[in-house]
């Protein structure tokens, strides 16, 4: 990729997509277009067509997409298969019209059966069945990564997928009904915090595990794998280890200066026990993550207390 290249940043509003736009400027790229979801509204087939006709984009990162929690995956599976498809057929098969050099289109752990090894290599990919919660969003972005490899064999586009672990990080949404697990702790210790509550609520036994990654490293990654991989199935994105949900939720009620207590709703679900993706792949190409725990929280946990207006 070429500093001077057009990047057409899809989703360059949200988490990753504005991470991605900021690690692209930092490291020297000019001509970004990162449009909003108002702008252009890319389940629209001829508006999205128009837009590459036009601006002819070099390199694509697909980081646009309807992305939500367990609640929200679980009440709009339409929506969520709808959507995803279509944003994602859209810039697909537009890419390839007009002959981008690169895309990569951005997955979730969450394509991976729900009882598969941990850690979960990319070969798990469609082997069982999928966690039923989110099997509508996760059917669209397993789409997505065989589209990508359809189209690299059949009309040999370089169109790569990347797996991203959970993540969080500034931007992030918090609405506590749609959000994701990191968010929604974030949010609730704060509202406890200047509530002058006792203690907060946490869903299920706190046991199981989970791997979370700051948003930067998963935009560093994303630039990494454009400049540096070439094949076809999803490559993982993640830290390589895992923390139970007591370790994550202690650390951020410390982070947010919370004093009270956690308790755990043993009457909601867990979930899987264990979620941690085998990141040996992308580590032999020579990247890892670079942001820890205690920096990525810190930051994540300002952010989002400076934009803070609301009990
Ligand atoms: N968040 C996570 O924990 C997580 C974990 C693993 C993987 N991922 C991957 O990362 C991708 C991005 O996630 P995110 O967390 O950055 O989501 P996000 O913050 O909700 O951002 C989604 C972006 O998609 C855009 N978008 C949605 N519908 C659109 C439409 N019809 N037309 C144009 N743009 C549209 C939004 O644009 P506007 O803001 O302008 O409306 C927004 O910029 C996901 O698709 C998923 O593959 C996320």
């Amino acid at each position: 990729m070429d500093q001077k290249d057009k990047i057409f940043v899809a989703g360059g509003r949200g988490l990753v997509g504005s991470s991605l736009v900021r690690a692209l400027k930092s490291a020297g790229y000019v001509d970004i277009l990162a449009p909003s979801s108002k702008e252009l509204d890319l389940t629209d087939q001829a508006a999205t067509k128009k837009f590459l006709r036009e601006t002819k984009p070099q390199y694509v990162f697909v980081a646009a997409g309807k992305v939500g929690g367990i609640w929200a995956n679980n009440s709009y599976p339409a929506d969520f298969c709808y959507i995803n498809l279509l944003i994602q057929a859209n810039l697909i098969h537009g890419a390839y019209e007009v002959g981008v050099k690169k895309l990569l289109f951005l997955g979730s752990s969450c394509i991976y059966p729900k009882d598969c090894e941990v850690p979960i290599k990319e070969s798990a990919l469609l082997t069982k069945t999928l966690e039923p919660t989110n099997e509508a969003y996760a059917l669209a972005k397993i789409t997505g990564v065989k589209m990508c490899d359809y189209y690299r064999r059949q009309y040999g586009c370089d169109f790569i997928s990347a797996m991203p672990t959970n993540l969080y990080g500034p931007g992030d949404n918090y609405d506590l009904k749609t959000s994701h697990m990191v968010p929604a702790l974030i949010h609730k210790f704060h509202l406890a915090k200047i509530r002058g509550e006792n203690s907060v609520p946490i869903w299920g036994t706190g046991n199981p595990r989970r791997e979370i990654i700051f948003v930067d490293d998963v935009a560093q990654a994303c630039l990494f794998l454009m400049k540096n991989y070439s094949e076809p199935g999803p490559i993982n994105v993640g830290i390589g280890e895992d923390y139970s949900i007591k370790e994550i939720a202690s650390f951020i009620k410390r982070v947010v200066g919370f004093e009270g207590d956690l308790t755990f709703d043993t009457t909601k679900p867990d979930g899987v026990f264990r979620k941690v993706m085998d990141v040996s792949r992308i580590r032999a190409l020579g990247w890892r993550p670079k942001v820890n725990l205690e920096d990525g929280m810190r930051i994540t946990y300002d952010a989002f207390a400076s934009n803070f207006n609301g009990l």
